[in-house]
């Protein structure tokens, strides 16, 4: 079953959840920045350890002070109009997430709208790609969370599952 729910996803406890980072795994804006804030200093200093991430790849930490045990950081594209890979870049983050969550034994997963914020990908071409992954994989997990800040957001998953 594929859940979609509304809110932070940094509240979740989950196995894990999925943070849309940038290449340096640094810290950042917008969810990136949230689960910075929610796990505490010693999520930098782990991230700090896996010397970046290429677009479309995945790398994991502890959740520390999170309710989620895990977070995969994974870089989603940078939205350039589509014309240069960004369709299989955002696919390959979420297919690279759930490897890294199965092999980690990981049951319970949530992810937010990767690069629908700051990364610019229109919303509709990204919910596409995300719920194609999402069942996808959904089978090999107990739940796969579809997190969504807006309502407007989880309704747009809602209706894409409903189809
Ligand atoms: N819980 C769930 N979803 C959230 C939350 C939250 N707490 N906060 C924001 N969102 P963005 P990107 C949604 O910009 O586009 C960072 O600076 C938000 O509404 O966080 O992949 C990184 O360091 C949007 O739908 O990620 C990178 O530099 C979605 O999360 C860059 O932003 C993603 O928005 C990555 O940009």
């Amino acid at each position: 079953m594929i859940e979609v729910l509304q809110g932070d996803i940094t509240t979740l406890s989950v196995d894990a959840i999925v943070n849309a980072a940038n290449n340096s795994l640094l810290g950042g804006g917008g969810v990136d920045g949230a689960i910075h804030r929610a796990a505490g200093p010693q999520l930098l200093e782990a991230c700090r350890a896996l010397n970046g991430c290429a677009t479309g790849d995945a790398k994991i930490t502890p959740g520390f002070r999170l309710p989620a045990r895990y977070v995969i950081h994974t870089v989603g594209p940078v939205w350039h109009g589509g014309g240069q890979g960004e369709p299989a870049l955002l696919e390959s983050c979420y297919r690279r997430s759930f490897e890294l969550a199965l092999q980690n034994n990981i049951r319970t997963i949530a992810f937010p709208g990767i690069s629908t914020g700051v990364y610019g990908y229109p919303k509709g071409q990204a919910a596409e790609i995300a719920v194609r992954l999402l069942r996808e994989f959904e089978s090999r997990f107990e739940r796969v969370i579809a997190c969504c800040f807006s309502r407007e957001d989880a309704a747009r998953y809602e209706n894409l599952l409903s189809a």
